[in-house]
């Protein structure tokens, strides 16, 4: 197997008001291509400062990170922008699908920014959106469909730039339990398909889902591990682990 992200010893330090805040505090974490991964905990574990540097949205104050082979650390704001665009589908709890802009439309968005012609934005589009079952609305607004359509248009335009990574932050944070499995359900097809994903989550419930888990506490890994052995360790109950 190919690493697909290899972060060595991540620090994010913020200073607030002469007291440091290591919102990440020597993370080292290697995830190869194909894998499912749930990254999992409380709020104010450290997840989304995480998710920014592994999703290029941000750079680490300390430590090394390859995407694929590049080295994302010491980029700059024009080069992130151009690897993300390269290599990431974000999925975002609440959708982030433009209110004018048709199904169709939010789904060519970025491949727009990517530089794609006209013709086969439109093409890829489509099959973007075939693929979540939503292809015979692609005219309708998006205020016109469920939540649990929304994040499926949502997804369709991650798929759309066939990216390396789908990055999940709360993927079902805004929708029913019952919506909720039907979206994980379908992230868990996409894996099989052989699509790398990783879900951000403060909910057990749905780390889960994944294949494995990799747990942040206190802004460091305190699990790290197949699906199977995370949920015999909740079954065992230790509050480190489940706290949410
Ligand atoms: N820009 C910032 N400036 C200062 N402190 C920050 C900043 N961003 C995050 N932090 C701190 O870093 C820690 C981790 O924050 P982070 O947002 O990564 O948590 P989280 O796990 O995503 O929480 P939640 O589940 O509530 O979204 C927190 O203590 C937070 O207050
Ligand atoms: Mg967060």
């Amino acid at each position: 197997m190919e690493p697909l992200i290899e972060l060595k010893h991540i620090y994010k330090i913020y200073q607030m008001g002469g007291e440091e805040v290591r919102a990440n505090d020597d993370i080292s974490l290697t995830i190869f291509r194909g894998e499912f991964v749930a990254i999992v905990g409380k709020s104010g574990s450290g997840k989304s400062t995480l998710m920014n540097i592994i999703g290029a949205l941000d750079v680490p104050t300390d430590g090394d990170y390859m995407l694929g082979g590049e080295d994302v650390s010491e980029m700059t704001d024009d080069q992130l922008a151009a690897i993300r665009n390269r290599m990431i589908g974000f999925v975002f709890q609440q959708y982030n699908l433009l209110p004018k802009l048709n199904l169709l439309e939010n789904v060519e968005l970025p491949l727009l920014y990517a530089g794609v012609p006209a013709g086969e934005r439109k093409e890829r589009a489509l099959a973007s959106l075939e693929r979540v079952g939503l292809a015979d609305k692609w005219r309708n607004l998006p205020n016109q469909l469920s939540g649990g359509q929304q994040q499926r248009v949502s997804i369709a335009r991650a798929l759309a730039g066939n990216p390396s990574l789908i990055l999940a932050d709360e993927p079902t944070g805004a929708l029913d339990s019952r919506t909720s499995r039907d979206v994980l359900e379908f992230l868990k097809e996409l894996n099989e398909e052989g699509n790398t994903i990783i879900i951000i989550t403060h909910d057990n419930s749905i780390a889960l889902k994944a294949r494995r888990v990799v747990r942040i506490h206190d802004g460091k890994i305190n699990f790290d591990g197949d699906v199977n052995e995370y949920a015999a360790i909740l079954k065992a109950g230790s509050e480190k682990y489940t706290e949410q």
